[in-house]
């Protein structure tokens, strides 16, 4: 889509704030731009700030093993993350940083127009389900995003450092799948 190769083109000349001072590569995000379904992740790890592609490190190969699992490729998704520019040693993006680079990630829901967004831990789910978002009590749970099916899930990274979180990860993924195949025209076809 045209519009969304624009965007990402101006996306990738970004200086608003002092992450861009750092990056080597400005991490847009990737998939179809009319995907059904959404993930939204924190930001950029090393590799990602290596590549410009979000999720291609530790986490990603484990976010590839996950959408396996529900019988998904992550060409038939996209992927987003809140900021696209690689924090400092991984630190959590601050508030200012997501607040400037929020038009981005808008600009992408907007003309992608997902049926269903995931958020990638309590970073994402808090700056898109709610600001106050439980990570441990409220993964797995459906809210309503203004219109749009939101769930948040635990971080690949977060299922990486404690393995204890995964078959909780894996309920809540089996109940991805079945609410997809609801709700998605395309993506189980
Ligand atoms: N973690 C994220 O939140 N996003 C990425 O793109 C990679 C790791």
């Amino acid at each position: 889509m045209e519009e969304l190769e624009a965007l990402r083109r101006r996306c990738l000349n970004c200086r608003e704030c002092p992450l861009s001072e750092q990056r080597r590569h400005v991490v847009f995000g990737v998939g179809r731009a009319d995907a059904e379904l959404m993930f939204i992740g924190e930001g950029p790890g090393e590799q990602e700030d290596l590549t410009g592609e979000p999720f291609v490190g530790p986490a990603g190969r484990l976010l590839d093993d996950m959408l396996e699992l529900i019988d998904l490729h992550r060409s038939q998704v996209y992927i987003a993350n809140v900021v696209k520019c690689r924090p400092p040693r991984n630190r959590d993006p601050l508030g200012e940083e997501q607040n400037a680079c929020r038009h981005w990630l808008d600009g992408q829901l907007a003309l992608v127009r997902p049926k269903i967004v995931v958020c990638l831990g309590r970073i994402a789910a808090a700056a898109y389900i709610k600001p106050d978002f439980k990570i441990t009590r409220e993964h797995g749970v459906w809210f309503d995003v203004d219109g749009v099916r939101a769930m948040a899930i635990y971080h690949p990274s977060a299922l990486l450092r404690d393995v204890s979180k995964r078959p909780e990860t894996f309920t809540d993924l089996r109940e991805l799948r079945r609410t997809a195949r609801e709700l998605c025209q395309h993506l189980y076809s």
